[in-house]
């Protein structure tokens, strides 16, 4: 699925929240979107989603403006786990899953054995499917995030955005997530706080104060000036003997 944003802007109370930014991502990649807290990651994100009210600019889906597109078209296309979900806390966890299947509902088409199929195996996915006649309410941090995962992953949407989709996580389910968000057949938007993490997306988009200031490869966008420069840190890169990869260490640069 191929998005593109052409100077895509958007000013809340007069104050400019993101300006300007124009990328494309091509069908299959992984974007990680990267930048301090308040930089414009998560308003970028629902822009690109069409969940904000008059946008500046303009988001193509696969070549058709998103501002065309009914909600019910752009949530069979598209689907999004917030940084902070919000969810009916009366809900049980198979239930905020199937949620994820409402943009494929219809009279004609009713929840069946082809969504409860699909609803399984997402829980399957995020290690939730033990805890399916759970309340939501009742959930730790980890396993609601899990939880909106899964959601996202019943919509079978050709283009998921996760907004710090490792937030709450454990190390080693930080890990399996993005192993499996890598895997998936889709294109991938993800805001990602851990720049370690970050250096797995095929390209990173770094924005600060609004503004996109870099789009590239990896290893391109993180030199260690722009880490001072943006994220105030002082980055060391290491190797890891096992491999090659990269790593780095940081440290805070100023009192
Ligand atoms: N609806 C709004 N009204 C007013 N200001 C807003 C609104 N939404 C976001 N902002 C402001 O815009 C800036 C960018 O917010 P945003 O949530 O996009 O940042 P972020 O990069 O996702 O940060 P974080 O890393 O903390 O999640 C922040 O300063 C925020 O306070
Ligand atoms: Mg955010």
């Amino acid at each position: 699925m191929k998005l593109e944003a052409k100077s895509l802007g958007w000013t809340a109370r007069s104050r400019r929240i993101v300006q300007d930014v124009s990328l494309a991502v091509a069908p299959g990649e992984t974007l990680g979107l990267i930048g301090p807290n308040g930089s414009g990651k998560s308003t970028l994100l629902r822009l690109l989603a069409g969940l904000l009210p008059r946008p500046s600019g303009t988001v193509l889906l696969e070549g058709q403006p998103l501002s065309t597109l009914s909600k019910r078209d752009i949530a069979r296309q598209i689907a999004v786990v917030e940084q902070i979900a919000e969810t009916s806390e009366a809900l049980l966890v198979r239930d905020v899953v199937e949620l994820g299947r409402t943009p494929w509902l219809s009279a004609l088409a009713p929840f069946g054995a082809q969504d409860r199929a699909i609803v399984a195996e997402a829980l399957e996915a995020v290690g939730m499917d033990h805890m399916a006649r759970n309340s939501w309410a009742t959930l730790s941090g980890g396993e609601r995030q899990r939880v909106q995962i899964a959601r996202a992953l019943a919509q079978r949407p050709r283009l998921l955005m996760l907004d710090e989709p490792t937030n709450h996580l454990d190390i080693h389910h930080q890990l399996s997530l993005l192993r499996l968000v890598g895997n998936l057949p889709v294109t991938v938007i993800m805001a990602l706080h851990d720049l370690n993490q970050a250096m797995g997306c095929d390209r990173l988009a770094v924005m600060d104060g609004g503004r996109m200031v870099a789009c590239g490869r990896p290893e391109e966008v993180l030199t260690t000036a722009r880490l001072a420069a943006i994220f105030r840190v002082q980055a060391t890169r290491l190797r890891d003997p096992a491999d090659g990869a990269t790593v780095f260490r940081f440290q805070c640069r100023e009192a």
